[in-house]
């Protein structure tokens, strides 16, 4: 199994994933137009040849903002999540982000736990975000500062990862 960099050439099997796990997917032309970004990092994980799931971060002075997470329904809950996030904060971090935010279903409480391990709380809500529901809006402040960087080790080290 690897992480690396989505490419242009991955983003057809991600759009096909996209319509699969999200009820409003984005289209391959969003994919295509976020790599295009400079800002952006997107990431899949790849398994002999099949992305089992992807996600990204795009960075805006120190605030990066986590755009999107997803894991094939029959691989979840083995922490492939928890790996793609890690390398998205890391990315983050690499370059240069303080803060890092995102939006999650009022509902999704699955996701909310999981970002929750990553120091994320609850700071607001945005009504009607997506259609007919509710967003709730999470930070996980000062990353930067060791005390993350402690929380980062534990999550590291609970995948038998080395620190970076
Ligand atoms: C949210 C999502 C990315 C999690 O991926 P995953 O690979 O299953 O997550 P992990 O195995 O790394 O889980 C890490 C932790 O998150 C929490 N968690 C994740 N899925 C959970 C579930 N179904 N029920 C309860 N807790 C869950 C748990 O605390 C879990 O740790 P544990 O397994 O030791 O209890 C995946 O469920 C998914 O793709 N959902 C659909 C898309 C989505 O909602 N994306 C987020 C949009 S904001």
């Amino acid at each position: 199994m690897t992480i690396r960099t989505m490419s242009r050439s991955d983003v057809p099997a991600v759009a096909t994933l996209e319509r699969e796990i999200y009820p409003e997917p984005w289209s391959a032309r969003i994919f295509f137009d976020e790599l295009a970004q400079s800002n952006r990092t997107y990431i899949v994980v790849v398994n002999d040849g099949e992305i089992l799931g992807y996600g990204g971060v795009m960075l805006i002075e120190d605030d990066a903002h986590i755009t999107t997470l997803a894991v094939v329904p029959g691989f979840r809950r083995m922490r492939l999540g928890t790996r793609i996030l890690l390398a998205l904060v890391e990315k983050a971090l690499a370059g240069g982000a303080r803060h890092l935010t995102l939006e999650v279903r009022a509902t999704n409480t699955d996701a909310q736990k999981l970002y929750e391990r990553f120091g994320f709380g609850p700071v607001g809500k945005r009504k009607g975000y997506y259609a007919g529901e509710d967003a709730i809006v999470m930070w996980a402040l000062d990353v930067d500062a060791d005390e993350y960087g402690g929380l980062l080790d534990e999550i590291r080290l609970s995948l038998g990862r080395e620190a970076a």
